[in-house]
Formats: structure tokens, C-alpha cells, sequence
């Protein structure tokens, strides 16, 4: 089941996000998030427990993707794959748009559900480069 994610959440959702990132709780602190305008978190649950979540700004019809995270214990069970679609179903995207670091195997992801390397960003990531990639509705 996929919805928004509430604050009753907050500690999942700082354990999956600090694969991303040592900061994450920090820099993306859950309550400030998902008060943010545009902001949505949506998480993957099952049998209440979140093995995922998307976290999108929306800009009129498309959207920047900010995070996707799916527990390591499930990966490659689709949960990524379900996110992305349910958000472009959701709001009726007409495109989606996402940086991510060049060295990331989940370039492979986004590949595979259509996104293409727009162009690169040079240093994004201090010492690494980011792919700017979009996806067309
Ligand atoms: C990227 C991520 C969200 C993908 O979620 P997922 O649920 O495992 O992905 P899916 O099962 O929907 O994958 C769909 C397809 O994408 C491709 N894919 C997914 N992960 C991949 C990987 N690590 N390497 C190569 N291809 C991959 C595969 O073709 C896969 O299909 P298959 O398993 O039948 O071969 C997940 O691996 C993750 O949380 N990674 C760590 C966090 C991260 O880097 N997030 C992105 C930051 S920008």
C-alpha cells in the first residue's frame, strides 16, 4: 500500500533516508517536509511496516523528485518502480526530473523506467558529478 507518510513514522524514515545521506534526518527532517508547500512524501508500507518512500516538490504539472529510498532487505521487488508510478498517476505528471550522482546504480533505475541523461553537472556533489535526468510523461 502506498500513502502519505505521517510523523508516526519519523524513525523509519530517518533509518531508510541515512543510506542517502549521514544528514538526512537532518536535512530533510520529516515535519518540516511534508509542511513544505509542494512537498510530498509518500511512503510503501507493508503490513504497516515502510519499506520505502518517494519525496517530490511538485511545479504545476511535473515534478522534481528530491528522494526514493526502498529498504536493502527489498530491494529489486518493484516497491522503487511502484513509487514512481504512483506519484506521476497521482498528479497527473507530465514529466519528471531528478539529480543524481554519476557513480549511483540507481542510474540504472531511472534508465530502465525511461529517464534519459539530460546532461551532466559538473562537481555537484563536491567531488562528484550529478546526471540530470527527466523523464516524459
Ligand atoms: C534505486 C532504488 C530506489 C530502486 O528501488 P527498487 O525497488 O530496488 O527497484 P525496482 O525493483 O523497482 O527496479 C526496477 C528495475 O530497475 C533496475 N534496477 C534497479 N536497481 C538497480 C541497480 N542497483 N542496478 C542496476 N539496475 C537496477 C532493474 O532493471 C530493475 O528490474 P529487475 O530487478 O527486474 O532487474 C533502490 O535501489 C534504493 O533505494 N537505492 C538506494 C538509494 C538511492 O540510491 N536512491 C536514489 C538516490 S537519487
Amino acid at each position: 500500500m502506498i500513502d502519505k507518510l505521517s510523523l508516526d513514522y519519523k524513525l523509519d524514515y530517518d533509518r531508510l533516508g541515512y543510506r542517502l545521506n549521514s544528514n538526512f534526518s537532518y536535512l530533510f527532517n520529516l515535519e518540516e517536509t511534508i509542511n513544505k508547500p509542494y512537498n510530498y512524501v509518500f511512503g510503501y508500507f507493508e503490513d504497516n511496516k515502510l519499506l520505502g518512500f518517494i519525496h517530490i516538490v511538485l511545479t504545476v504539472d511535473e515534478a522534481d523528485l528530491i528522494n526514493i529510498v526502498v529498504d536493502s532487505l527489498y530491494q529489486h521487488k518493484k516497491i522503487g518502480t511502484k513509487l514512481i508510478y504512483y506519484v506521476i498517476k497521482r498528479f497527473d505528471l507530465k514529466a519528471l526530473t531528478l539529480e543524481v550522482r554519476e557513480s549511483n546504480d540507481a542510474v540504472k533505475f531511472y534508465e530502465h523506467l525511461g529517464f534519459e541523461i539530460k546532461r551532466t553537472i559538473p562537481k555537484y556533489y563536491g567531488n562528484e558529478s550529478a546526471y540530470l535526468m527527466k523523464k516524459v510523461i
